[in-house]
C-alpha cells in the first residue's frame, strides 16, 4: 500500500520521539520513501544521523542548513522544504508536542517542519504525545480541534504512566497503530456508507462452569475481513466468538460467546446490514444439559461417560431466509474433502449469495494459520480459484469481489 509513496515523518522534541525510529522502520519495509523532518528540540532526543541511515535520505532539521549534503546555500534551502511539500504523499507528525500543535493551529511558520507545513497539501497525521495535564491543556485541546476542523487526523494519544511519572493520556501510541492509520489513508474507500455485518472466531458450548465444546478458530480470517472492511470505509459489526485477538480499530465490536448467542446478536443486528459476512466457525450440536457445578469424576464410577448433544440453530440458514432484496449474504465453508460439492450445496441450501470454501487440515491453510487457500463460489456457477496467500490478502479480495458482484439497491 505504501510502496512508492513519499511519507515526510515530522518528529518534535519529546522522549517517545525514539518510537519513530519503529514507525520509520515499518513505513521502509512497507516501501515508502521516507523523509524526516526533525525540530531542533527532537535532535536532543535521537540523533539525526539514526534518521538519515534509517531513512536513506537528508534529514531536515533547519530552513537554511541541511547536514550530510553539506551547507546549501539560503536559496537552495528555501526551496526544498517547499518541494518535500509537494512530493508528500501524506505527512506523519510523530510525536506531536503541544508547540508544533499550536504553531500549526495559528499558522506560526518559524522552522523547518512548522514552514514546511504550510507548504502540505495531502493528508496529514498529528500523533500528539506529553504530559497529561498539557494535554488537557485548554489551548492544547482547543488546538487540536482547529487541526481537526482543518482536515487534519487526530490519533488519541493512549493512557498510562509517562515518562514525567504521571499517569494518565498522553502517550504516543504504538508504531504499528500509527502506520495501520497511515496505510488507511491509501485505501480506496469503496465500502463509504455501508453496513457491514461479520461474525468470526468459534463458539463455546458449555458442558459445565470450567469446560465446554469448540473448535480451532482462531478468527484471524473474520478479523483481517473487518478490518480490510473498515479501511475501506465500511462500518462495520465484528459478532465474536471467543479469540486471543485485539477487535480492529474503529470496528462496532460484539463479544459472545454459544452459538445461541451469536445468532441473538446476528438476528438483531442484520436489519441494518447492506452486507452480511459469516466467518465463523459455529458448533453444530451443544451439550443438551449444561450442569450447573463441575461435573466431578467421582459421581460417575463408570470410566467412560456419554454426552448427549442437541443441534444448535444454523445461523446462516436462518439469515438466509431473513434476507431482503437489497441484502448481500457470504458464507464460509470449512471442508476436509469434496469442497467444491459442499461449498456449492451450502450456498444453495442457505440462499447465500457467494460462499468462500477453504480445505482445513493442511498446513498454512483454514484454521489458526495466517494465509489461507480459498476458492470463491458465486450463484451464477463462476468459481475464482485463488493460490495460497494472507488472510488479509484473501480479505480484499472478497471485498473486490463483493463490491463488484453486488447491485445496492438502498
Ligand atoms: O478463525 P481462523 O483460525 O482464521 O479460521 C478461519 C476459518 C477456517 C474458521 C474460516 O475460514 C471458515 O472456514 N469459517 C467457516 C467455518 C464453518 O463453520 O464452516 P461450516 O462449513 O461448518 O459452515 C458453513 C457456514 O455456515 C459458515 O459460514 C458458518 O458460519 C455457518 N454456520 C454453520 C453452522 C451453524 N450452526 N450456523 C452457521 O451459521
Amino acid at each position: 500500500m505504501l510502496k512508492n509513496k513519499t511519507i515526510i515523518l515530522g518528529v518534535c522534541g519529546g522522549i517517545a520521539a525514539y518510537k519513530s525510529v519503529e514507525l520509520l522502520r515499518l513505513m521502509k519495509k512497507a516501501g515508502a520513501n521516507v523523509k524526516v523532518a526533525m525540530t531542533r528540540s527532537a535532535t536532543k532526543f535521537v540523533g539525526e544521523t539514526t534518521f538519515r541511515v534509517l531513512s536513506e535520505n537528508d534529514v531536515m532539521t533547519a530552513l537554511f542548513d541541511f547536514e550530510g549534503t553539506g551547507t546549501l546555500n539560503s536559496q537552495e534551502a528555501s526551496v526544498q522544504h517547499i518541494e518535500w511539500a509537494s512530493q508528500a504523499d501524506a505527512v506523519v507528525i510523530a510525536p506531536a508536542t503541544a508547540n508544533i500543535i499550536g504553531k500549526l493551529a495559528n499558522g506560526i511558520a518559524d522552522d523547518a517542519l512548522s514552514t514546511m507545513m504550510m507548504a502540505v497539501t495531502s493528508p496529514v497525521i498529528i500523533c500528539p504525545s506529553m504530559n497529561t495535564h498539557m494535554y488537557e491543556n485548554r489551548a492544547v485541546q482547543r488546538n487540536l480541534d482547529i487541526l481537526e476542523q482543518d482536515g487534519m487526523f487526530i490519533l488519541e494519544p493512549g493512557t498510562g504512566e509517562l515518562a514525567c511519572k504521571t499517569s494518565g493520556a498522553g502517550r504516543l501510541p504504538e508504531p504499528a497503530l500509527i502506520f495501520d492509520r497511515l496505510v488507511k489513508i491509501f485505501y480506496s474507500k469503496d465500502f463509504t456508507g455501508k453496513n457491514i455485518l461479520i461474525s468470526a472466531g468459534p463458539t463455546r458450548e458449555a458442558l459445565d462452569p470450567v469446560r465446554y465444546i469448540s473448535n480451532h478458530s482462531s478468527g484471524k480470517m473474520g478479523y483481517a475481513v473487518a478490518e480490510a472492511a473498515e479501511k475501506r470505509g465500511g462500518l462495520v459489526t465484528l459478532v465474536s466468538g471467543p479469540t486471543a485477538l485485539s477487535p480492529p480499530v474503529g470496528v462496532n465490536f460484539v463479544p459472545v460467546e454459544s452459538a445461541r448467542e451469536m445468532a441473538d446478536a446476528m438476528l438483531e443486528l442484520m436489519d441494518n446490514a447492506d452486507i452480511i459476512i459469516k466467518v465463523a466457525a459455529v458448533a453444530d450440536y451443544r451439550p443438551l444439559v449444561s450442569h450447573e457445578n463441575k461435573i466431578k469424576k467421582r459421581d460417575n464410577p463408570k470410566s467412560s461417560i456419554s454426552i448427549e448433544l442437541t443441534e444448535n440453530p444454523d445461523i446462516l440458514k436462518m439469515l438466509g431466509k431473513k434476507k431482503q432484496k437489497h441484502q448481500f449474504l457470504a458464507g464460509f465453508a470449512a471442508e476436509t474433502t469434496n469442497l467444491d460439492t459442499n461449498a456449492m450445496s451450502k450456498m444453495e441450501e442457505k440462499n447465500l449469495d457467494m460462499i468462500v470454501g477453504n480445505i482445513v487440515g493442511v498446513k498454512g491453510s483454514g484454521f489458526e494459520a495466517d494465509t489461507n487457500k480459498v476458492k470463491f463460489f458465486f450463484r451464477d456457477g463462476t468459481i475464482d480459484d485463488l493460490p495460497l496467500m494472507e488472510k488479509a490478502q484473501v480479505a480484499h479480495m472478497l471485498l473486490d469481489h463483493i463490491i463488484s458482484n453486488v447491485n445496492f439497491k438502498k
